[in-house]
C-alpha cells in the first residue's frame, strides 16, 4: 500500500456522504474518491439481478481507473446483495453497510425495534437473516420506504421537502402504545445511508422520542482497522467526486463539510 491510501466510497447517490464524513474524520491521511451512481438512482426501485448486473462491472471500471486500497459500499440496498459478488470478483478489500440490527436489538429496552430502509433492503434475505440471528427476542418491524431516499436527495440539493411527505414514510416505524413508554418502539435503525441526511427532521417529526441507529461511525472504525495505522505524517490529501450521469455538480458548499473541508475535484 502507498503512504497515502485511496479509499473509494460508493453509493447510488448522495446518501453515502453520511458514511464518507465519518471515514474522512477517522482517516485524514487518505485520499478519497466518492462515486454516486446517480445514473441508476434509486437502487431501491431496481430488481436484485439488475443491481448485481449494474454494480459488479461498474466497480471493476472504478478499480481500474482509481486503484483504490479499500472500497466502502456506502449503500444498504447494494451491500445486502452485491458484497459477496464483489469479494468473489475483486481482491480489493470491501467494507459494506448493512442494517445495524444487532446493536439496535442489544440496546432496545422495550424490545421493539424498527428497521427503516428502502423497499429493496427490507425484502432482502440478508436482512431477514440478520433478524433471525440477532433480534435477541425483540419484535422487529421492517419498514420499506419508497421515497425517503429521493426526498433526502431533494432536500440536500436545495429543494425543500414538506413535513407531510417525510412523516408519511416515517410513521409505520412507530409501533405500540403511544401513551406507554414501556410498550412502544424505542429504537429505529437507519438502514439507508440517505436517511441520516434528514436526521433533524426525523427527530422533530417522530411521534415520540426514539434512538436512531446510524452505523457510519462503526464503518469508519472498521475501515481504519483494515488500513492499519497511518504510515506517514498526516498531510491532508485531496478528494474527488464522480457522478455516473456525468452531471456537473453545483453543490460544493453543501458537499464540502462531508469531505472534511477538502477541495473536491
Ligand atoms: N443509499 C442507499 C441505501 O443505503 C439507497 C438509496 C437508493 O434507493 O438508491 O440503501
Amino acid at each position: 500500500m502507498t503512504d497515502t491510501p485511496t479509499i473509494l466510497v460508493f453509493d447510488s447517490g448522495l446518501g453515502g456522504l453520511t458514511v464518507l464524513r465519518e471515514v474522512v474524520a477517522a482517516r485524514p491521511d487518505a485520499h478519497f474518491v466518492y462515486v454516486a451512481d446517480d445514473a441508476f438512482f434509486p437502487y431501491g426501485h431496481h430488481g436484485e439481478n439488475e443491481i448485481i448486473a449494474r454494480v459488479v462491472p461498474l466497480m471493476g471500471e472504478f478499480i481500474g481507473t482509481h486503484d483504490p486500497d479499500l472500497i466502502v459500499i456506502a449503500c444498504n440496498t447494494a451491500s445486502t446483495l452485491v458484497l459477496s459478488h464483489l469479494r468473489a470478483a475483486y481482491s480489493v478489500p470491501f467494507v459494506g453497510t448493512v442494517p445495524a440490527i444487532k446493536p439496535a436489538c442489544a440496546q432496545s429496552r422495550t424490545r421493539r425495534v424498527s428497521v427503516l430502509g428502502t423497499k429493496g433492503t427490507v425484502k432482502r434475505e440478508y436482512t431477514k437473516a440478520l433478524i433471525r440471528d440477532f433480534a435477541q427476542g425483540c419484535e422487529v418491524t421492517l419498514v420499506g420506504s419508497p421515497e425517503l431516499a429521493s426526498l433526502a436527495e431533494a432536500e440536500l440539493s436545495g429543494a425543500p421537502v414538506s413535513d407531510e411527505a417525510i412523516l408519511a414514510e416515517l410513521a409505520p416505524c412507530f409501533v405500540g402504545d403511544a401513551e406507554d413508554g414501556g410498550a412502544r418502539t424505542d429504537t429505529v435503525v437507519l438502514a439507508c445511508t440517505h436517511y441520516p441526511l434528514l436526521l433533524d427532521r426525523l427527530t422533530r417529526l417522530a411521534p415520540w422520542p426514539v434512538d436512531w441507529i446510524d452505523p457510519a461511525p462503526a464503518i469508519a472504525r472498521r475501515v481504519s482497522d483494515l488500513l492499519g495505522p497511518p504510515s506517514c505524517d498526516i498531510a491532508q490529501s485531496g478528494a474527488e467526486m464522480i457522478f455516473t450521469s456525468n452531471r456537473v455538480h453545483g453543490l460544493s458548499t453543501v458537499l464540502t463539510p462531508f469531505f472534511g473541508g477538502r477541495a473536491v475535484a
